[in-house]
């Protein structure tokens, strides 16, 4: 069965985790992609966080997988030959170097733009022009700078960071559908373009309702789904709000049987309006149906903190397992907090393909994170991350150098 990216080819200068985050989604729609890596090294994530001594570290097989590996030292003239010829026989190339390496390494858009005008030139980078866009960037930091951590955490402690990689595989994400949307529209216009996801734009975007609340602040003083209100005060800007729910079905985390012992033994509970009549019949306070107090959202919004406390007394009564069961048979929305360990064995996970065991030569079985993305027809089949170089002959000769040539820059130290 052809993959909806058949025939596409990507040239992948990516490294760490957002551009391999992009270019590994690339490659589980189908597309070919080759990872241009430094001999020897490779990528650096190769080699950090190693659980096994000398084995590629999960940090990098998890995020490369369904890829070839090319070994080219793109700063050895013969290399960057090698690197000129695929440019040339590639649709995209994908990189996230530092500000500036690129044009360093002596590729320049300008430059790539006449060696092939049909190259797709996607780039991710800390920030968009401006005052820091010559920063390095990592997650934590994008996290910082496009309003994530100022809006996580609670009220009367600092800026947290999340554990989900909005920074790198938000913006791998972001970059992703750039690259398709230039590839659509050169179709209709030949021409390859840049395509840029800078972090802080990505994490931005997916903390648009927190930007939507600023605004609401500024105009009306107060945010009354969040815990400060009614009691305490707001500032001039969006307060963390805690585990409130970011939109207008107010939720919270709620402790269920075992919370004393199992830090995961909680359960996430959405009072949503519809299912009001149900929530008071669940926890025993049918009253609060009619009542005044309780009736509408609007005047719920006054005792949030009373009424998450009253149904917390329900369901410290269940595992979370067995509130979920019970909340569902109401239409109640509610989510367990699973940890790592539950998803990890999760029999439905391993059953739709979300949560992969894959067969790595030196490592043997480890699990991955399969392509959230299910296309009916273009299914994902998740093949294990190439080893550094494994596939840099293949390649060679596929772009026509032979084996004296391969001889010649193995000599120069250029593959
Ligand atoms: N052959 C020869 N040289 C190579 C090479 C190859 N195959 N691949 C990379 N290099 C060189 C680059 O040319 C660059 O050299 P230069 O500094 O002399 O110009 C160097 O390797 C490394 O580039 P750099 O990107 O600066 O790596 P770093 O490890 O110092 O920084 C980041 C890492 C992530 C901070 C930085 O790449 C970055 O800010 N990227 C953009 C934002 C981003 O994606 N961040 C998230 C990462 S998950």
């Amino acid at each position: 069965m052809s993959k909806a990216l058949s025939g596409v080819r990507i040239l992948d200068f990516t490294h760490v985790q957002s551009g391999p985050t992009c270019t590994q989604l690339l490659a589980w729609l189908g597309a070919d992609v080759i990872k241009v890596e430094r001999p020897g090294e490779g990528d650096a994530t190769r080699g950090q966080l190693r659980d096994i001594p000398g084995v590629d570290s999960l940090y990098f097989t998890m995020l490369n997988h369904n890829k070839r590996s090319v070994t080219l030292n793109t700063k050895k003239p013969k290399g960057k030959q090698v690197l000129e010829t695929l440019i040339k026989q590639c649709d995209v190339l994908v990189e996230n170097f530092a500000p500036g390496a690129m044009e360093r390494m002596g590729l320049s858009w300008e430059h790539i733009n006449k060696l092939n005008p049909r190259m797709i030139v996607a780039s991710v980078k800390g920030f968009g022009p401006g005052r820091y866009e010559d920063c390095k960037v990592y997650e934590n930091v994008a996290q910082c700078a496009g309003g994530a951590a100022s809006t996580t955490g609670f009220e009367d402690g600092p800026p947290v960071v999340t554990g989900a990689q909005i920074g790198d595989s938000g913006t791998g994400l972001h970059l992703a559908l750039g690259i398709l949307a230039a590839l659509y529209q050169r179709t209709h216009s030949g021409r390859g373009q840049k395509v840029l996801a800078p972090m802080q734009d990505a994490v931005l975007n997916l903390c648009r309702v927190k930007l939507r609340d600023q605004q609401r602040l500024e105009r009306t003083g107060s945010l009354h789904e969040y815990p400060q209100y009614p009691d305490g005060k707001f500032g001039e800007a969006v307060p963390r709000a805690g585990n409130a729910s970011g939109g207008g079905q107010p939720g919270w985390i709620l402790r269920c049987k075992g919370w004393e012992t199992d830090p995961n033994a909680y359960i996430y509970f959405i009072t949503q309006a519809a299912v009001w009549p149900s929530v008071c019949k669940v926890i025993g306070e049918e009253g609060w149906i009619t009542d005044e107090a309780y009736a509408t959202p609007q005047a719920r919004l006054l005792h949030l903190k009373p009424i998450f406390a009253r149904i917390e007394q329900w369901t410290m009564t269940k595992t979370k397992f067995e509130a979920m069961e019970i909340l569902n048979e109401y239409d109640i929305p509610c989510g367990p907090i699973l940890s790592m360990k539950e998803i990890a064995e999760d029999p439905w996970l391993r059953k739709s393909g979300t949560v992969v065991e894959v067969e790595h030569p030196t490592r043997g079985k480890h699990l991955t994170v399969g392509n959230p993305i299910k296309l009916s027809d273009s299914p994902t089949e998740v093949l294990r991350a190439p080893l550094l170089g494994e596939h840099t002959e293949e390649v060679l000769m596929e772009l026509g150098y032979d084996a004296h040539d391969l001889e010649v820059l193995r000599a120069d130290g250029a593959i």
